[in-house]
């Protein structure tokens, strides 16, 4: 038996230490050092049966064989938009959400009704559990094997075994493996297992899809390099409260991650849905004067938020501007355009804005929604809720062009918005967008096709 070594791992960035340290020197983070206990390194591997492999030589690029056929369609199409056109051979995705979202159960629809061999390896529910939820559900598929097993050299055999075309590893947190001796869910644990799981998928040409937990910030529980490895990173969200569900691309080695998927959590599963402008409409109110809708970026993801403002005559001497949300100044300026580019008089109004469901938005991209807001407001006139805003408004009363416009179109064309308003600056790549574009230079022609 090898001596135990013991090593430090950042929680948050998966760097090694010689010994353990209030903060990390390498991501800055406090209190992420933790000691976990490595006896033997052990060579990655999968199958424990492998002699040498050959090993890869180094070729020229147009002696690289493409394989035409190379993705997997999962009959789920939300999900195989998501990931462009279904399961990429050999590739690694890995799925996030919050506890209770549903992550087991989109994979367990998808592994019912996709029409290939699938193993299912469950560390964290028993197998008739699962046969419970795929009652649930309503599908069955013969093609389908359930295994709960959490240690990875235990999961090969059964994998070469059963040969199946695509596995599904519910979740990467509970599997450990014989090559070190750490506790599951430990940084070294998910690493190791998860670089076995790789290894896998790259040999064998099989897609696997890993379910990751998340931490308390959102993001996927271990260390970042995880993200890394893997070639696609899928992140299901939703409120626990709604029923609806977004499946949303963070990293995609084979497509784009400007796609987006929406479900609904029925109580027989996940149903797709096709229309999503059905979510809209049933919360809004058409005839609201003062909300406009913007298309804002929350990182990398675009995310729709409604902006409400209420401008009255001030009863008392000096007017009134309060904010919930967005930045005081930067409401203080978009005022004084509007009153020496625009020749709005809101100099003796009170101002107050509000970015419903709490969230601060910094993006400038909403300027031009909050301009909107303001105005309608102030005109008493209602602007239509499939209407949606993306644009930067300068000190010139000119509308500036925003970054990711595609993104943010496809979004708001995803989620049922009619017409999209942005600045004729923006370079607009794709030109097949089903959505009604207004493009603007200045505030005034905004509003004159807007209130007509
Ligand atoms: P689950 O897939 O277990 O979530 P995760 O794996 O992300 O933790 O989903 C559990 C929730 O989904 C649970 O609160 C019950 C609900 N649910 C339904 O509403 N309908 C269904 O058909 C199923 C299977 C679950
Ligand atoms: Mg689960």
């Amino acid at each position: 038996m090898a001596k135990i070594k013991t090593s430090f791992f950042c929680q948050n960035c998966g760097a090694q230490h010689a010994k353990w340290m209030g903060q990390c020197t390498t991501c800055n983070e406090w209190n992420t050092i933790v000691e976990e206990v490595i006896q033997k390194e052990e060579k990655r591997t999968w199958k424990q049966s492998t002699t040498a492999k050959p090993v890869s030589r180094p070729l020229k690029i147009d002696e690289i064989q493409l394989n035409p056929e190379e993705r997997i369609a999962t009959k789920n199409t939300e999900l195989d938009t998501v990931l462009g056109g279904g399961l990429v051979k050999g590739s690694v995705t890995l799925l996030g959400g919050e506890p209770g979202i549903g992550k087991s159960t989109l994979l367990l629809q998808i592994a019912l009704n996709i029409p290939h061999k699938v193993l299912y390896v469950s560390g964290e529910e028993s197998q008739s559990q699962i046969k419970m939820r795929a009652d649930r559900v309503q599908t069955n598929n013969s093609n389908c094997l359930i295994l709960t097993e959490t240690n990875t050299q235990q999961i090969f055999k059964h994998i070469e075994e059963v040969a199946p075309d695509v596995l599904v590893i519910d979740s990467i947190q509970t599997l450990h493996t014989n090559a070190i001796e750490a506790s599951p869910g430990s940084v070294s644990q998910i690493r190791e297992t998860s670089a076995e799981l790789i290894k896998f998928a790259k040999e064998t040409a099989t897609p696997v899809l890993l379910i990751g937990h998340i931490n308390k910030e959102g993001h996927i529980a271990g260390p970042k390099i995880l993200e890394h490895m893997v070639d696609v990173v899928l992140q299901f969200e939703g409120d626990r409260n709604h029923t609806y569900r977004i499946l949303r691309s963070q990293k995609n080695r084979f497509g784009s991650t400007a796609e987006l998927g929406i479900y609904e959590m029925l109580s027989d599963g996940l149903r797709e849905v096709s229309n999503p402008s059905e979510i809209l409409i049933s919360k809004k109110d058409a005839d609201l004067s003062g909300t406009a809708i913007a298309s804002t970026l929350e990182g990398v993801r675009p995310l729709m938020i409604e902006i409400q403002a209420l401008v009255s005559t001030a009863v008392y001497g000096t007017p009134q501007r309060s904010t919930t949300g967005y930045n005081l100044k930067r409401l203080h300026m978009i005022l004084a355009v509007l009153e020496k580019r625009a020749g709005f008089k809101l100099g003796a109004k009170d101002v107050f804005l509000n970015i419903t469901g709490g969230i601060h938005v910094d993006d400038p991209a909403i300027d031009l929604a909050v301009v909107a807001a303001i105005l309608s407001s102030n005109q008493d006139l209602a602007i239509s809720p499939q209407v949606c805003f993306a644009a930067e408004v300068g000190l010139a009363g000119e509308i500036r062009p925003v970054s990711k416009i595609d993104q943010r179109i496809i979004e708001a064309e995803k989620l049922g918005y009619k017409t999209f308003v942005a600045s004729k600056y923006n370079k607009i790549s794709s030109t097949k967008h089903s959505i009604r574009l207004i493009l603007v230079g200045k505030i005034e022609e905004a509003f004159a096709t807007l209130f007509a």
